[in-house]
């Protein structure tokens, strides 16, 4: 039976890495980013590499009206094979322009949490009547503790661990299973120029990380695998002691 991945948020340095290494590995590709031109340049690419079938259409997150369309279409691109879900749109603004301005706080909670719910919750009932297939989100070790210098980003996404967590325990009762992947610093768009960075990842390493977890129907993974000891000691910090640090 053919396989698709609906890779959401297309444009993303680590969405493009998980299409090429999906497509390699067999999978039709529907690409679906707000940025067309770029999305499309991708699909050519991987239809060249790779003989798959790839596609790109146009989406904007927080288009909330378009969502029901865009489940559709994805639905009819896999036919009578599997749909997979990839998600990876999310935006990060600096906390401190977010700070100055608050009415930065409402669109970063919609694009990394609402939205991608929203669209989840669309896809849910499609996943379900097919009894298969996996779900792939990008969170965040910004998600594990709300921080100084990102808190904001860092509460959208841990709004979408849990939801994430709710989702896999509906869907692996209809044969569905979902992971939660939490990145720490990757090389990106996202982080690009960040002060501050250390131990970054190449997104290619993020995006096999993400394979691998579906082939083996983990729940949560930490890529690079290291940062469940750093996130596990950063959370165990006391509150009294955390609130202090300028991090
Ligand atoms: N880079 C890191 O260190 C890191 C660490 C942990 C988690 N993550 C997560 O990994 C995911 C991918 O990020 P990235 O690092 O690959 O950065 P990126 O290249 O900036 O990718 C973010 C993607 O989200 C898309 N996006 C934002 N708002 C959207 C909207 N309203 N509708 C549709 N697409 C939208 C962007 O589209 P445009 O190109 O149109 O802006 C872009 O494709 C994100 O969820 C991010 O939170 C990243």
């Amino acid at each position: 039976m053919s396989s698709t991945w609906l890779v959401l948020g297309a444009s993303s340095a680590i969405a493009r890495a998980f299409a090429r290494a999906a497509a390699a590995q067999g999978a039709d590709i529907l690409l679906a980013a707000r940025d067309l031109v770029d999305a499309e340049a991708t699909a050519a690419d991987i239809a060249i590499r790779t003989a798959r079938r790839a596609e790109a259409v146009k989406f904007d997150a927080l288009d909330e009206a378009a969502q029901d369309e865009l489940v559709a279409w994805a639905r009819e691109f896999a036919g009578s094979g599997t749909l997979n879900v990839f998600l990876a749109f999310g935006t990060m603004p600096d906390q401190a322009a977010i700070d100055a301005d608050p009415s930065l706080v409402a669109p970063t909670v919609m694009a990394n949490f609402t939205a991608a719910a929203s669209l989840l919750h669309r896809l849910a009932p499609v996943l379900e009547a097919q009894g298969t297939g996996a779900v792939v989100a990008l969170g965040s070790v910004a998600g594990d503790r709300g921080r100084l210098k990102n808190y904001v980003y860092g509460s959208a996404k841990a709004g979408l661990h849990a939801y994430l967590q709710g989702l896999r325990a509906r869907l692996v009762r209809k044969g569905v299973h979902v992971v939660t992947l939490k990145p720490g610093f990757v090389d990106t768009a996202m982080t690009w120029g960040l002060p501050g960075l250390f131990l970054v990842a190449p997104p290619e390493a993020v995006a096999r990380a993400a394979l691998d977890a579906a082939a083996k129907k983990r729940d949560v993974v930490y890529a690079p695998a290291f940062w469940w000891g750093i996130m596990t000691i950063i959370r165990h910090i006391p509150e009294r002691i955390f609130k202090k640090l300028n991090i």
